[in-house]
């Protein structure tokens, strides 16, 4: 079709960052793994791999959950979901997924390691119990499920993709938040080793650091009371607000398909520039008025 018959209403409607940006079935016939997938990012992730064609297992602790998740996302996706209570700490748990997964849908072709937990405390405060918790979760809970999945796809010799929720505190460590950062650096450094080790199985492992995204359960644990509007985290971001869950579901949709076929051990930020505000060692310079600029300028006019 030449651009001349395209209608002009057609030409001129804008995409936006809150619309699904793949297109139509391009996850049909995968079957995707969200670990965490009953709330928050991952129940986001998981409705619009299903709005793709996918077939999705999703997982945490809790049954009720996640049989009220899955209730949802079939009524909104008409797409087939597997809700399967697992503790990814335990290892015999998340093999008895996987067998489940396998039995239910025939195979599995992509994990999605999105579970997670942190505690915002002073680390002084914090007992030894308190950090292994942190760490049990987020480093060998996503251990467990990329050991039993990595070995169950090279002895099946089928490709996989390994799809890591790290932040972006793995790379710069964040007070405050000390178990889940070495928890998610951790993580982080799984994923870029294992992209070299397993490419010759046709496994691809890729992460995606994001920066503030709301979720009812992380911001009311986190930020309790009135920390959300006392630390609005929109503040801290260059681009002015928080991301949208459809961002973070197109991205993550981008690197589990067969699109990003060419990529592994990517970590790709999703945080409106938020980090790299706080490293730039003059980016509170925002702060100055345009005035101050002017006698600034003034001074150096006069030097010159
Ligand atoms: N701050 C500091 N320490 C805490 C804590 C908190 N908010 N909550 C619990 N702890 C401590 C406990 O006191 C205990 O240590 P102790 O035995 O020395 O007293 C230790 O952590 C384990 O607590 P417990 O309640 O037994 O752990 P659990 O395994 O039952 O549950 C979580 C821990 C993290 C799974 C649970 O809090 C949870 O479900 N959190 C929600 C998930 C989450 O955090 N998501 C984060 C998204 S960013």
């Amino acid at each position: 079709m030449d651009g001349q018959s395209v209608p002009s209403s057609e030409k001129t409607k804008l995409m936006s960052y809150l619309d699904g940006m793949l297109r139509d079935d391009a996850l049909k016939g995968k079957v995707i793994l969200v670990s965490g997938g009953g709330t928050g990012l991952g129940k986001s992730m998981a409705a619009y791999f299903l709005t793709l064609g996918a077939k999705v297992v999703i997982s945490s602790r809790k049954m009720d959950v996640l049989d009220k998740a899955a209730a949802e996302l079939k009524a909104s996706t008409n797409g087939e979901v597997l809700p399967l209570a697992c503790d990814i700490r335990e290892i015999e748990q998340v093999h008895a997924m996987l067998r489940d997964a396998v039995s239910h849908f025939g195979q599995v072709d992509i994990v999605v390691n999105n579970a997670a937990a942190n505690f915002i405390s002073p680390t002084e405060r914090l007992s030894a119990n308190a950090f292994h918790t942190i760490l049990d979760i987020v480093l060998k809970g996503t251990a467990n499920m990329t050991l039993a999945v990595g070995k169950y796809w090279i002895e099946a010799k089928l490709p996989g993709v390994f799809l890591n929720i790290v932040t972006t505190y793995a790379f710069t460590g964040s007070a405050y938040v000390v178990p889940s950062a070495a928890a998610k650096a951790g993580v982080l450094a799984m994923t870029r080793s294992l992209a070299v080790e397993w490419a010759k199985y046709k496994i691809r492992c890729n992460a995606i650091a994001p920066g503030p995204f709301p979720t009812e359960g992380a911001w009311a644990r986190l930020l309790p009371g009135d920390l959300a509007t006392k630390f609005d985290p929109a503040n801290k971001v260059p681009l002015g607000r928080v991301g949208e869950h459809q961002e973070l579901a197109n991205l993550a949709a981008y690197l589990v398909s067969d699109f990003s076929a060419y990529m592994t051990g990517e970590i790709i930020t999703l945080d409106g520039g938020e980090w790299l505000k706080g490293a730039g060692q003059f980016n509170g310079f925002d702060a100055v008025p345009g005035q101050l600029w002017d006698q600034m300028q003034a001074i150096r006019g006069k030097k010159q």
